[in-house]
């Protein structure tokens, strides 16, 4: 890549000097640490947490204004004639849709998802896979389930080449990994299991040989208002909660083991900020008389696992075995007991202490039932996201083999996204980028089936337990 000092940010080869320096010391700089500007309450601690979400780029950038906005120049027709009509701030948010990125209320030409400097680098943050929308409001901690990473990171390269922009490291990392193949999902924890490689327990960087058995799946990140519920962390329940084990995603090359401890107290108060977040109400009417049926039937055919609710609620945090709840197994198999040992043994779980309450976590025989508080507004569902609704969950035999969201509707009546259900992908070839708006369960990791035991009610069980799930 040619490198004559156009670009402001990111680069491998300059980006070390570029979006390190010049990024992140300006953003310590002009974000002043804040600390003595307010009390150090609780809610303090809570309130910096979430401003360091918005403000903090603790990765290299990944472009910059110019790029973002000229991304439009890489669509099909018509969007492409249509954004090149427009204003810029409509491009900018025909843009933000096609990505899925959420408008900053305080300032729609910028994403929650992305830290944006002074220089104009955009540098991705936890939101991007933290925070998404439902029925077009921004939630706090629930899942984004239209991030197009992919397809973002995609075109980003294609603007770079025609600006003579040297790569990201999530540019180049994409050539290497796929990163997510239905918007929404992400390849997440297979970045955990590449980046851990290359570091000992401490985090110093270490150079391995590639592995090239990983096995690639896309997971639909959980809500992080279950985390104050929740005693152990991921959809199999093998690491402890600990501001540490947050600071996983963070692991590229150009963060060594001095940023980590560096950035150790802020995460203490991200972790507090998530820890204190509380699950959205539904924001429909109910009915009362067939929720208070579905209670009673959820009591007795799903509490034994995902716990009671209400003031005196419990959540027993159970590993259900894969053979009982029969949902997808790729996640389960994907990660050796070494690998989330060597997780727990370092730096990360204080090297070893934090697990020390969890028993047996390094070799889990399936999926932790997870909390369902708010479970309305975090569709799709299950831990790969292959059923759109809460309907779909409680009919097995009727999920879709394919479907496709609407961009942003909600289905009130099944609870959950609003789709287009299919037997089989459309013919011909599709761009990447309309491919990744379709849900293909028979592909590998994205299967839709297991979790049978709604099957043991009739229907107007059924129905009575839709309704009480929206009251969680
Ligand atoms: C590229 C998307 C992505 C980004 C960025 C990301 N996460 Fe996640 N996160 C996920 C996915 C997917 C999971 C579920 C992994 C699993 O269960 O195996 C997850 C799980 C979690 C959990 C566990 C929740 C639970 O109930 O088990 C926490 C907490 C969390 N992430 C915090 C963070 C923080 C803090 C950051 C930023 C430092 C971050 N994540 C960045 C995708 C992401
Ligand atoms: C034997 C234990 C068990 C029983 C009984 C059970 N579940 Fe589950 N449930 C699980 C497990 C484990 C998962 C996670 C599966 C996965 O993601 O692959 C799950 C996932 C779910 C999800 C998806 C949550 C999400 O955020 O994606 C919903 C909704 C749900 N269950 C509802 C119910 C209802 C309603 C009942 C009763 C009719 C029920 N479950 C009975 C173990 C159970």
């Amino acid at each position: 890549m040619n490198a004559t000092g156009i670009e402001r940010c990111g680069g491998i080869a300059r980006g070390v000097r570029c979006s390190i320096l010049a990024c992140v010391v300006a953003l310590v700089a002009a974000h002043g640490r804040g600390e003595s500007a307010f009390p150090d309450t609780s809610s303090a601690r809570q309130t910096r947490g979430r401003e360091h979400l918005l403000t903090r780029a603790y990765l290299p950038a990944d472009f910059d204004q110019e790029v973002f906005d000229a991304l439009w120049t890489t669509w099909e027709e018509p969007l492409k004639s249509r954004a090149e009509q427009a204003p810029v701030e409509e491009r900018r948010r025909m843009a933000m849709e096609r990505y899925g990125l959420v408008p900053l209320p305080s300032d729609p030409s910028r994403s929650m998802q992305y830290v944006v400097d002074a220089a104009g680098c955009w540098t991705m943050s936890c939101l991007a896979c933290h925070q998404g929308q439902v029925r077009g409001v921004a939630i706090p901690g629930v899942p984004n389930s239209n991030y197009a990473l992919e397809t973002l990171t995609e075109e980003v390269r294609l603007v770079k080449v025609q600006q003579r922009k040297a790569f990201s490291h999530m540019d180049v990392g994409a050539l290497l990994l796929p990163l997510g193949t239905t918007n929404g999902t992400t390849n997440a924890v297979i970045f955990g299991v590449a980046l851990m490689r290359h570091r000992d327990p401490d985090l110093s960087i270490v150079q391995r040989p590639p592995r090239f058995d990983l096995v690639h799946h896309d997971m639909d990140a959980p809500a992080w208002w279950h985390y104050a519920r929740r005693k152990s962390l991921y959809a199999d329940g093998f690491a402890p909660k600990g501001h540490r084990m947050l600071m996983q995603f963070l692991l590229v090359k150009e963060n060594g083991p001095e940023k980590f401890h560096g950035w150790e107290d802020e995460f203490r108060e991200i972790e507090q900020w998530i820890a204190a977040l509380e699950p959205p109400a539904w924001p429909g009417s109910i009915d009362r008389e067939l929720a208070g049926a579905g209670a009673v039937v959820f009591a007795d055919h799903c509490g034994a696992c995902h716990g009671s609710y209400g003031p005196d609620g419990s959540y027993p945090d159970r590993v259900i075995p894969i053979d009982e709840v029969g949902t997808d197994r790729v996640r389960l198999g994907s990660l050796t007991a070494k690998e989330r040992g060597d997780l727990n043994e370092s730096w990360f779980g204080h090297f070893g202490e934090d697990a020390a309450g969890l028993q047996d976590r390094e070799s889990p025989t399936g999926y932790v039932a997870p909390p369902l508080d708010g479970v309305w507004a975090t569709a799709p569902y299950l831990h790969n996201g292959s059923a759109p609704t809460l309907w779909h969950v409680l009919h097995p035999k009727q999920r879709p083999a394919v479907w496709r969201r609407t961009p942003t509707g909600y289905d009130n009546a099944r609870v959950g996204l609003e789709v287009e259900e299919l037997s089989e992908m459309p013919p011909g070839r599709l761009l990447p980028s309309v491919r990744r708006s379709y849900f293909d369960t028979r592909k590998p990791g994205k299967s839709a089936a297991g979790h049978d035991f709604p099957d043991a009610l009739s229907d107007e069980e059924k129905a009575a337990v839709l309704e009480y799930l929206k009251t969680l």
